[in-house]
């Protein structure tokens, strides 16, 4: 299909994206299980990495020209990116102005969220799998609970409402802890999600057997709380969500692997040395980093971007028999 003259980011399946995840480095402090090996990954190589000014251009070039209107930095550990409030602040400052959020696993949190809202970031997202500081441990191979937990409450008291917490349980590990983690979330004033654990670990190690499911951490739910289906439309987020007890508290359940939620979806990925997917899932990148070192032009940078994306598929993949497992580990891509 030819693509038609247009200067958003649109596929041939009708869907637009609109929203721009940017992972800001691989690397990571912790050492999820579902995520990379004990030993940790082989780090992409400084140089490969998108300088600040490359990083601000990228992002401008999709604000300006390509229609972004939400972005998200992801990691690895978005915190361990050096002069990251700088990169925040230049980013807000764009024109339109684009909504900043950010996803981290909490650690270090405690003592940069007040500047990282003053420097213009709106939203957090914190991963925490358990509030159980053994099962902590076990998942993270690290024992900072506590700094999480801390980090968290920054965030909340430094305004950037809803803080929302990711979950992914695990069966024979944190299975346990569905409930009290909702019972926590409701009390501290978090929006938790629960995540349907996805095959992207560095190890290869997921199987769709031992994977808790959507329908499963609904009814562990169910048995403690009264769950209603959530009033607001949904548009294109990848969280299903119910009122708890009524409300106003409220669960959402990411359920990636056992209710695809393609088709709305509005994404499109920037890795930290300059790669744009298309999908979590890809495996056809466009190194968008070469292109922008060899001397192109804004508007040559905007065209790669836009054919990337014309060549989005319909879906991710999971289910079917020849599903092929993305070369990139999560951490190199950002979730
Ligand atoms: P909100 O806008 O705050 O709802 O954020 P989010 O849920 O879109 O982003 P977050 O980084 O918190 O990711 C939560 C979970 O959703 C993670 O496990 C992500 O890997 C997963 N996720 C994010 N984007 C996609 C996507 O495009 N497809 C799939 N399958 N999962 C996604
Ligand atoms: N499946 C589902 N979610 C995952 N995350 C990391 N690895 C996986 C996986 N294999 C989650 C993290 C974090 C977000 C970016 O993605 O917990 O909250
Ligand atoms: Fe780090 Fe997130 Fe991977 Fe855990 S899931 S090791 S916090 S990048």
């Amino acid at each position: 299909m030819p693509r038609p003259e247009n200067p958003a980011l649109i596929d041939t399946f009708g869907r637009v994206a609109t929203d721009l995840r940017v992972s800001l480095t691989d690397r990571c402090n912790l050492r999820c299980t579902y995520c990379m090996p004990a030993e940790g990954l082989d780090w992409m190589p400084g140089e490969q990495v998108l300088s600040d000014d490359e990083l601000v251009r990228l992002v401008r070039i999709a604000v300006e020209r390509l229609g972004v209107t939400d972005i998200r930095l992801t990691g690895g550990e978005p915190l361990l990116r050096a002069g990251l409030e700088e990169i925040v602040a230049r980013i807000t400052a764009l024109s339109p102005r684009p909504k900043l959020s950010m996803t981290t696993n909490g650690i270090g949190l405690a003592r940069r969220a007040a500047g990282l809202a003053e420097a213009g970031l709106n939203r957090i997202n914190v991963s925490l799998d358990t509030i159980d500081p053994e099962t902590f441990v076990k998942i993270t191979r690290r024992d900072r609970l506590s700094h999480v937990l801390a980090g968290l409450a920054a965030a909340r008291d430094a305004g950037m409402a809803p803080v929302k917490v990711n979950a992914v349980l695990m069966r024979g590990v944190n299975e346990a802890e569905a409930v009290p983690l909702l019972k926590f979330c409701l009390a501290e004033g978090y929006h938790l999600r629960f995540i349907e654990q996805m095959p992207l670990d560095a190890q290869h190690g997921w199987n769709r057997g031992e994977m808790i499911t959507a329908a499963e951490i609904l009814a562990k739910l169910e048995a403690s709380f009264e769950l209603t289906p959530f009033p607001a439309a949904r548009g294109g987020a990848p969280a299903e969500r119910w009122l708890v007890d009524g409300g106003p508290g409220d669960v959402g359940v990411i359920a990636s692997v056992t209710r695809p939620f393609c088709a709305a979806c509005e994404r499109t990925r920037l890795t930290a040395d300059g790669a744009v997917r298309s999908c979590l899932f890809s495996n056809d990148e466009t190194d968008l980093r070469s292109l922008a070192r060899a001397g192109a032009r804004d508007e040559e940078i905007a065209d790669a971007w836009r054919a990337t994306m014309w060549g989005k598929l319909a879906g991710h993949e999971i289910n079917d028999a020849g599903f092929a497992q993305p070369i990139r580990p999560m951490s190199a891509i950002g979730g």
